[in-house]
């Protein structure tokens, strides 16, 4: 459920007219819900109840300050990747006791940093590692709390871009030598296990995935017990998805949180474990719309263009995952739907949001929403074409906030220099 509906006939964000802050803003711009946004992380720990987990946003589903900081004032930690994530975390004050730091290629740098904010946990995805944190911690004096990422070799269906819990994919460590590398980490000085992680990709429709892969990681965290280790800790990871409203999806809607919930309250419960939870999409994905301008329709033998003044380069999923957004009028007019390929600017084919897409007559200066673009959209975005990376605005009820303004063309221009060379 989300909070962009039509308001006589215009499309609003809350109660933020969507066609007035295109002119006050300038279009392409992304739109987020404060409203949607609060809804979804207070539905996804309703549904654990008393079982009251860690919820780490995933950071990099959107890392804007602005949301960040919401999120921190509905309760959540961070789920982050990066020593960039890492800074912005801490900078919408989420406490460092609610951060925990994912990734398969964490810099001694980055790991230093984590241990100097002091993060609540490290998910280490590798023995070489584990090796380089305890050499970081102990050089501080200080002690990693760490979990291992263990890739439990479950297909989880969805987009293979996006899926990370197979042996063939580069995360975590095998479920298979789980028990050898747990008995080496308590050998390892600077470092203090704690828990069991596990992650197996993102946009997931269905609950089977999950179940098998977290039965694999219940089953494992009794056996490191039995083994002597005392595993307080169990990071589910992200990964539920989310409707994107595709016509053609047969398979039905993703699972509601408290199905989910169900499932893991069933499987993880039992063991007293402190549950962490890392969803990102779910919480941002519906709470964020694209907002483009139509430059010009054109007319090809076979079909009606809508060349729309964003690109792959402000939203690049449908050019990466053959991603399905739905595509809705800012203002509808009505009359007969008719099918339209919609295509940025950029001179690459794969630069189009749809193909054939059913939309009422659409003219020139109108204006269009790529719906459900709140999750990996602004974050991936680049300046491909010299295109200035576009604002993002905060509606909360009837107002509205720039939470990151359109950098001018200088600003883009002023990292870059001549060379002026030097001897390395
Ligand atoms: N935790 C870890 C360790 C992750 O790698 C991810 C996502 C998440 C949590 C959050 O997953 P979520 O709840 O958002 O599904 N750019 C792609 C999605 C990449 C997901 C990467 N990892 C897309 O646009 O579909």
């Amino acid at each position: 459920m989300h909070h962009f509906a039509r308001r006589d006939g215009v499309l609003h964000a809350e109660a933020v007219d969507l066609e007035r802050l295109a002119a006050l803003v300038g279009t392409p711009f992304y739109c987020y819900s404060a409203a949607t946004l609060r809804r979804h992380v207070g539905v996804f720990r309703a549904a654990f109840g008393d079982l009251d987990p860690l919820v780490a946003y995933s950071v990099k589903a959107n890392s804007n300050l602005a949301v960040l900081s919401l999120m921190r004032e509905e309760g959540a930690g961070a789920d982050v990747v990066s020593g960039g994530e890492l800074r912005r975390a801490l900078e919408a004050g989420v406490p460092a006791g609610k951060i925990v730091f994912s990734g398969v290629g964490k810099t001694r740098e980055e790991m230093a940093a984590a241990l100097d904010a002091g993060i609540f946990q490290f998910n280490v995805e590798s023995e070489n590692e584990l090796s380089a944190l305890g050499e970081v911690a102990r050089a501080k004096g200080a002690i990693a709390p760490v979990a291992f990422r263990i890739n439990p070799d479950v297909s989880a269906g969805g987009h293979a871009k996006i899926s990370t819990g197979k042996a063939e994919d580069k995360f975590g460590v095998p479920w298979t030598r789980a028990r050898e590398i747990y008995a080496r980490a308590a050998e390892t000085d600077g470092v203090r296990i704690q828990g069991v992680d596990v992650h197996i990709g993102s946009q997931i429709a269905a609950l089977d995935p999950f179940e098998r892969a977290f039965n694999r990681v219940a089953e494992l965290v009794r056996t490191l017990r039995a083994d002597g280790h005392e595993i307080e800790t169990l990071d589910l990871g992200g990964g539920l998805g989310i409707p994107y409203g595709e016509p053609e999806n047969a398979a039905g809607d993703p699972p509601h949180p408290d199905d989910y919930a169900g499932l893991i309250r069933r499987i993880a419960a039992p063991l007293g474990v402190r549950l962490i939870f890392e969803p990102g999409r779910l919480i941002v994905g519906n709470a964020g719309v694209l907002v483009s301008r139509v430059l010009y329709v054109k007319e090809g033998e076979a079909k009606k263009f809508l060349i729309v003044d964003a690109a792959m380069n402000d939203l690049i999923r449908p050019a990466l995952y053959d991603a399905y957004h739905a595509v809705a009028p800012v203002r509808d007019c009505g009359g007969a739907p008719q099918p339209y390929d919609i295509v940025g600017p950029i001179c690459e084919t794969s630069d189009s949001f749809a193909r054939a897409r059913d939309l009422p007559p659409v003219n020139e200066g109108d204006l269009v929403a790529f719906m459900s673009a709140g999750a990996y959209g602004a974050v991936q975005a680049s300046q491909y074409n010299t295109r200035p990376l576009i604002p993002e605005v905060l509606a909360d009820k009837d107002r509205f906030a720039i939470i990151r303004r359109r950098p001018s063309i200088d600003e883009m221009l002023d990292c870059e220099r001549n060379p002026v060379w030097s001897k390395a």
